[in-house]
């Protein structure tokens, strides 16, 4: 695409500075909402991984209530960080937001993570069954994290040795 094409193609789109923590938008009024890298930034000054400071919960959630609260019923919110699923998975799944959890690995030796998360659709997409009722995730499945890689990093040096 020609820098002429670029241009035009952005015709139209508007640009806007906001706090992620306070979004200036109306409830209701997007179909998607896209972040990349930016939700990180509320992780940096978190301390431990595995507990992180109330600051940094708070932050978080504050951000993904509005996100989820400026989505459509069925609106999609996107989220590409190097925040590994089982640090990710508690914020996301929080029980007062809707949306179903879903995420793809990229990268080779350093990850990076595609979240998909569709509102309104927190059940098992198998039965169809139209329920917002939250389902917490299986064992199984945290296991299958834990077991990968990424498991490495709760393991201290006593661990190994003993
Ligand atoms: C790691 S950068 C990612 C930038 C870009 N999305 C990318 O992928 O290259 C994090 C961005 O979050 C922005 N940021 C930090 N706190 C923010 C807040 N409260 N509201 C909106 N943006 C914020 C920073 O200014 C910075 O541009």
């Amino acid at each position: 695409m020609t820098n002429f094409d670029l241009y035009s193609f952005l015709q139209g789109i508007k640009v806007l500075e906001a706090d992620m923590l306070n979004l200036p938008f109306d409830d209701g009024c997007f179909d998607i909402v896209i972040e990349k890298g930016t939700m990180d930034v509320l992780f940096v000054d978190s301390g431990d991984p595995w507990n992180p400071r109330p600051a940094t919960v708070d932050m978080v959630k504050a951000m993904l209530k509005g996100v989820h609260g400026v989505l459509k019923s069925d609106g999609t919110f996107i989220s590409i960080s190097f925040g590994q699923p089982h640090f990710r998975r508690p914020f996301f799944e929080d029980p007062e937001l809707t949306w179903s959890f879903e995420y793809q690995t990229f990268g080779e030796e350093f990850h990076y993570f595609f979240y998909t998360l569709q509102k309104g659709t927190r059940m098992l997409r198998s039965t169809g069954c139209e329920s917002e009722k939250f389902i917490p995730p299986s064992i199984s499945l945290l296991h299958e994290e834990l077991e990968g890689e990424d498991y490495l990093f709760r393991a201290s040096v006593e661990d190994l040795n003993s």
